[in-house]
């Protein structure tokens, strides 16, 4: 389907379009399990970077399966496929010069693997909220874990799915231990120089 495609050189490049908003582009992953904190710690980091006058942008696995991947299930081929298609969503929010935060379970280290291949290696920061899943099912702020356990649920990850941690993130955050400021700021300390464009 592909061999009648032929890409178009356009004029304008990444580095012109960055250049435009005085700080870096890259991509900002959150993966972890349903509950562990994902969200809410993505939600407090994107308000003190629009303080900051950077351009931003929050994808969140809730709010794009209700658009964009609304024909998506759980299964491990679909969830390949979600991550995949949030990947080149991401992509182009890079190209565009935003600095992208993006939280979704993402359990499989294949697929997290994908969007690093997708988005560049150099412009992925993977953040691991490995907060412990009895937390996660304590805190059952959707009430998700209590029908998964009744099975009412399938393929609910942590319970009758599997989550792959991540060998190397970047950084790692249990949220039994640290709060959700100090994980901005664990964060946004390492995120310095790349936000200087460096
Ligand atoms: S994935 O695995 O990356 O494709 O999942 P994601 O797109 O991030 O969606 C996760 C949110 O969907 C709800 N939910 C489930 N999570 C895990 N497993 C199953 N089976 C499931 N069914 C529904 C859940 O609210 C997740 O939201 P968060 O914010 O992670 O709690």
């Amino acid at each position: 389907m592909e061999e009648n495609v032929v890409p178009h050189n356009f004029s304008i490049t990444q580095a012109e379009r960055s250049a435009l908003k005085n700080h870096g582009a890259f991509l900002i992953w959150f993966t972890g399990l349903s509950g562990s904190g994902k969200s809410t710690i993505a939600n407090v980091l994107e308000k003190e970077l629009i303080s900051q006058n950077i351009h931003t942008y929050l994808l969140d696995g809730d709010n794009v399966r209700k658009g964009l991947n609304n024909n998506l299930s759980f299964s491990p081929e679909d969830r390949s496929e979600n991550i995949r298609r949030i990947a080149e969503v991401s992509n182009l929010m890079v190209d565009a010069g935003l600095v992208v935060l993006a939280s979704f379970v993402s359990p499989y280290r294949e697929d997290r693997e994908n969007v690093k291949r997708i988005v560049g290696y150099d412009n992925f920061v993977e953040i691991f909220v490995n907060t412990p899943i009895e937390e996660c099912e304590r805190r059952d702020v959707k009430g998700l874990y209590e029908k998964a356990r009744a099975g009412e649920i399938k393929n609910f990850t942590g319970v009758n799915a599997p989550y792959e941690a991540p060998m190397a993130p970047d950084i790692e955050i249990d949220t039994t231990m640290v709060s959700v400021d100090a994980a901005v700021a664990i964060i946004l300390k390492t995120i310095k120089k790349k936000l200087k464009g460096n």
